[in-house]
């Protein structure tokens, strides 16, 4: 029987060293770290992951200044605003919320953040470090919030076959880059790879990130593998990972929860990208 990795517990260690960083930068400038939200559209689970991010920074002592726009919001006025708060010395950290309306190009908004300023880490120039192994750039929270949760498996990383299911800018591509820094020997795969099963199949660390319910099931999965589920499937009746997790957690060695996983090491990281941001 698998060992579940509570996402929830070790976000929560992580806020409070968020906090105490918070409470020492305004105590030294007088002023609250700020974080500026950026979400255009009506997606529910958008709307959803932003109420969250909003309500932990004021868990944490970091001032949140929200920018809910509309469906129709054209890229220039987003591309605008973004620079308005690069130029905004009360804002350290911007987060857009990912996806935007479909008219818009997410990379020429992403693009206009000031690296400084990134606190999501998805702008080209700290993706860019990232595959560089440069370490004085942003890292993507979702990512860097995976490696916590394998790492505090207490299982060492080097050496181990990680496989990626999933292609994405925001998760698998960073993830498989972060796996690799740290010496993994890394798999990446997609909609398009043959013989998946026969893949997975041989991994000792196992990250899906598909975007479909109980995409992977425990004949996918090695005896004794971590398996981290970033997947996030809502329906009427819950919130489901991509892994099939009752019968899944019988064979993993260590296995993430759907809710209570990744999602709160997401938010988890923003903050500290956030507060790391604004001290340097
Ligand atoms: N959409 C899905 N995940 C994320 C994330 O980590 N950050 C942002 N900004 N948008 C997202």
């Amino acid at each position: 029987m698998g060992e579940i990795i509570s996402g929830k517990q070790i976000a929560a260690q992580i806020k409070l060293k968020v906090q105490a960083r918070a409470q020492a930068f305004e105590q030294k400038t007088g002023r609250k770290i700020g974080l500026a939200v950026v979400r255009a559209g009506s997606d529910p689970a958008s709307a959803i992951y932003v109420r969250n991010k909003v309500k932990a920074c004021e868990e944490c002592n970091i001032a949140s200044y929200s920018y809910i726009l509309d469906d129709n919001v054209s890229q220039d006025e987003l591309v605008t605003l973004v620079n308005k708060l690069n130029a905004d010395d009360k804002i350290d950290g911007i987060l857009v919320q990912l996806p935007l309306p479909k008219h818009i190009d997410e990379r020429i908004v992403l693009s206009a953040i000031s690296p400084n300023k990134d606190a999501d880490g998805f702008h080209v120039v700290n993706a860019g470090k990232l595959f560089l192994g440069e370490s004085s750039g942003v890292i993507a929270c979702t990512p860097r919030g995976i490696i916590e949760l394998i790492k505090s498996t207490g299982e060492d990383i080097c050496g181990k076959h990680a496989v990626v299911i999933g292609r994405s800018n925001i998760v698998g591509k960073p993830v498989a880059a972060l796996l690799l820094e740290n010496n993994a020997t890394v798999t990446v795969c997609h909609s398009k790879t043959q013989h998946l099963k026969e893949i997975t199949k041989t991994a000792d660390i196992l990250v899906v990130a598909v975007g479909k319910r109980h995409f992977v099931t425990a004949d996918m999965v090695k005896r004794g593998a971590i398996v981290i589920d970033v997947g996030m499937n809502r329906d009427e009746s819950g919130l489901y990972g991509d892994v099939d997790f009752e019968n899944v957690k019988s064979v993993a060695g260590y296995i993430t929860p759907v809710p209570g996983g990744v999602g709160p090491m997401t938010v988890a990281m923003l903050l500290l990208n956030t507060v790391d941001g604004a001290r340097a």
